[in-house]
């Protein structure tokens, strides 16, 4: 059992950076409310004051090297969505299927509930430091940032939920996704978009495929509407969303 160490801030700029800055050991530090959360990339991350669970893990994993590192995103992913579906049981009979979006969002049908940032020290080929930071939308309502989609827990059950428990709650599954001998499975069969037919862009030009799965080094594998299969990495590909232009 990790036993992490938890901090509570009211606010801070981004609980990744103050993990960088001020993590030891195993530790969680979770804000209210952060003045320069950091999505993917150059985005920003927005969340109203004590509404959402602002949370990041610090790990010293001792056996995933740079070339496996995937794997983190793959536990992670699978942690989330098992705790989405505790946290929102019974009613995810009559919700829309909980998922992940290649690499790391969660999402409910379309609408994405959760954004990963993982950030890795790295030590020649070893992990030294990985970073995770979740941004999990809990009790807020309306969203005023330009995020496409966005949807929380309340909105989709009517009712607000406890943080801290919802942070317990994570951290629980958290441990059984390391144990969790069938991780890759479990991943794959998480991943929004491998049924059916949807549309997709590279290199500006779109097309109809289907999710197939990824590779031990997170590449994304599709499979085209003739049946040809191709990889691609991180930005490489963009998944057109209901509503996209
Ligand atoms: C994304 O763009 O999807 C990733 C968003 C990650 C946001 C979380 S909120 C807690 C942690 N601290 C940050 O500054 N970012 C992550």
């Amino acid at each position: 059992m990790i036993d992490f160490k938890i901090v509570h801030v009211d606010e801070t700029d981004s609980t990744n950076r103050w993990l960088k800055e001020n993590g030891e050991g195993e530790m969680v530090v979770v804000a209210d409310f952060q003045t320069a959360g950091k999505g993917c990339g150059t985005n920003t991350w927005e969340s109203e004051r004590g509404k959402n669970l602002l949370l990041s893990v610090l790990i010293h994993p001792q056996k995933v090297t740079a070339r496996t590192q995937f794997i983190i995103t793959q536990i992670v992913s699978v942690a989330l969505c098992n705790t989405l579906q505790q946290v929102m049981e019974p009613l995810t009979a009559t919700l829309p299927p909980i998922s992940i979006k290649w690499p790391n969002d969660i999402y409910v049908g379309d609408k994405k509930i959760c954004g990963v940032l993982i950030e890795n020290r790295l030590e020649g080929h070893r992990i030294k430091d990985c970073v995770i930071g979740i941004g999990l939308d809990v009790n807020q309502t309306e969203f005023k940032s330009d995020a496409p989609n966005p949807v929380s827990i309340k909105q989709l059950t009517g009712r607000d939920t406890d943080r801290d428990e919802l942070l317990h709650l994570f951290l629980n599954q958290l441990q059984l996704a390391v144990e969790n001998k069938g991780i890759h499975q479990d991943y794959k069969n998480r991943l929004y978009r491998r049924k059916g037919l949807y549309p997709f862009e590279a290199n500006g030009t779109r097309f109809m495929a289907t999710v197939v799965g990824t590779t031990d080094d997170g590449r994304l594998m599709l499979q085209n509407d003739e049946g040809i299969a191709h990889l691609y990495r991180f930005k490489e590909i963009t998944f057109i969303i209901h509503g996209d232009a």
